[in-house]
């Protein structure tokens, strides 16, 4: 089958570990010194593994971590925007000598992955901070997450051995491998990437379906790692996903998937991230709309779009596409944009993410102009069996 797109860098990486290999490398990990994993490393673990995060093969060195951090780019000159680091305690990291190989094991005592160690250094997390989250303050959540980690990055190329275990959605999770044959099955010679943390909400949907009328296939791929304690949970949003697509969406132009990674709220940069990562994963095209990856008001509303300025058509690959955001015009009678739409904002309804979430706590449900009122019913639901549960 053809491939639509090139995976970034060229190559789309495999290190997943089978048969005999697969079954030597477990033995001798159990020699090796032991490197916990949190969920963060865990996922991002696998997805290096399986190509998602394709050209990286482990976990970043001092070079391209610098790079990355000063420039958005490996030491190769390659786009990438984000650092994957593993941080490991100082005490951890005295026992471990560069040459040696480590067995990367879960918060459930088993050994995902081994890792030849290349390098470790201690990072500046504050310089860090403001590089990559554009500020320093801890009232940032990736900002938070990243001054909470340990302080010294351990760094090598890894193996995978072990798929983590019962992992959420299993029917909704697919390597970058398997999007791709699926496009291919489907005829798809283009596909776009929709990346969320939320609902899909008539703004979402309106975005979706404006890309769907100039590219073949639509890949919600919403992100299902770890997110902050405030976002709808990934199960209830599963369930508004699919009541959504049922009703609304041509089944032969949609295909669903989850994006198993943790979020960071980097904003501009994670914009970028997210667009590499569904081109590994097969999309030709990528939406980028407000704020997107956004959190608070750390970023400017289209600060996401502009950072793609800095680059070439040609080193991307994947085509961004752009959108402004969107609302229901009440005059209009449908929704828009300032693109499309004379009015004023009176006449635009617009609700915020907390006032949504603090609606559908309290039992209320959202404007049908706002939400398709199947998946309204959906979140309300979800958030009342998730109060009861507390
Ligand atoms: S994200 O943090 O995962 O990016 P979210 O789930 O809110 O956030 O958004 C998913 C995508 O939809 C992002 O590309 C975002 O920019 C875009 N988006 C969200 N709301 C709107 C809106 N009202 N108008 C235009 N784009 C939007």
């Amino acid at each position: 089958m053809k491939d639509l797109i090139a995976a970034h860098g060229g190559t789309l990486i495999d290190r997943v570990l089978t048969g005999e290999k697969l079954a030597e490398a477990k033995l001798l990990a159990k020699t090796y010194k032991q490197v916990p994993l949190d969920a963060f490393a865990l996922s991002d673990l696998e997805l290096i593994a399986v190509g998602a995060f394709s050209p990286l093969t482990g976990f970043m060195g001092e070079a391209d971590y610098r790079a990355v951090v000063d420039n958005m780019r490996l030491a190769d000159g390659t786009v990438w925007s984000l650092p994957i680091t593993l941080p490991v305690s100082r005490e951890l990291a005295a026992e471990i000598k560069v040459g040696e190989k480590v067995a990367l094991v879960g918060a459930d005592g088993v050994t995902y992955g081994v890792m030849e160690v290349s390098e470790q250094f201690v990072p500046d997390k504050k310089y860090e901070a403001e590089q990559v989250y554009r500020t320093a303050e801890d009232a940032h959540p990736g900002v938070a997450k990243l001054y909470a980690r340990p302080d010294v990055y351990l760094a090598g190329d890894i193996w995978l051995l072990e798929r983590k275990r019962n992992p959420d959605f299993p029917e909704y999770r697919f390597d970058p491998r398997e999007t791709r044959a699926m496009f291919a099955e489907k005829g798809w010679n283009t596909v776009v990437g929709f990346q969320t943390r939320n609902p899909v909400h008539r703004a979402h949907e309106f975005i979706q379906k404006c890309a769907l009328e100039i590219v073949d296939g639509l890949f919600l791929n919403p992100l299902v790692g770890e997110t902050k304690a405030d976002d709808i949970p990934a199960d209830v949003r599963m369930k508004s996903y699919n009541v959504l697509l049922k009703n609304y969406y041509p089944q032969n132009r949609v295909q669903l998937g989850v994006f198993p990674a943790a979020m960071r709220y980097a904003g501009p940069r994670e914009a970028v991230f997210h667009a590499m990562v569904r081109k590994n994963f097969g999309c030709t095209h990528f939406i980028v709309g407000r704020d997107h990856a956004g959190v608070g008001n750390y970023y400017g509303t289209y600060d996401s779009q502009r950072i793609f300025r800095n680059f070439t058509a040609e080193e991307l690959g994947i085509t961004p596409l752009f959108f402004e955001h969107s609302f229901y015009c009440k005059r209009c009678g449908s929704m828009a944009t300032g693109k499309t739409c004379p009015h004023p904002a009176e006449d635009h309804l617009t609700l915020s993410g907390t006032k949504v979430r603090a609606r559908l706590r309290a039992g209320e449900s959202l404007p049908p102009e706002f939400s398709r009122p199947e998946v309204a019913a959906v979140l309300i639901e979800g958030m009342r069996e998730k109060e009861e549960a507390l």
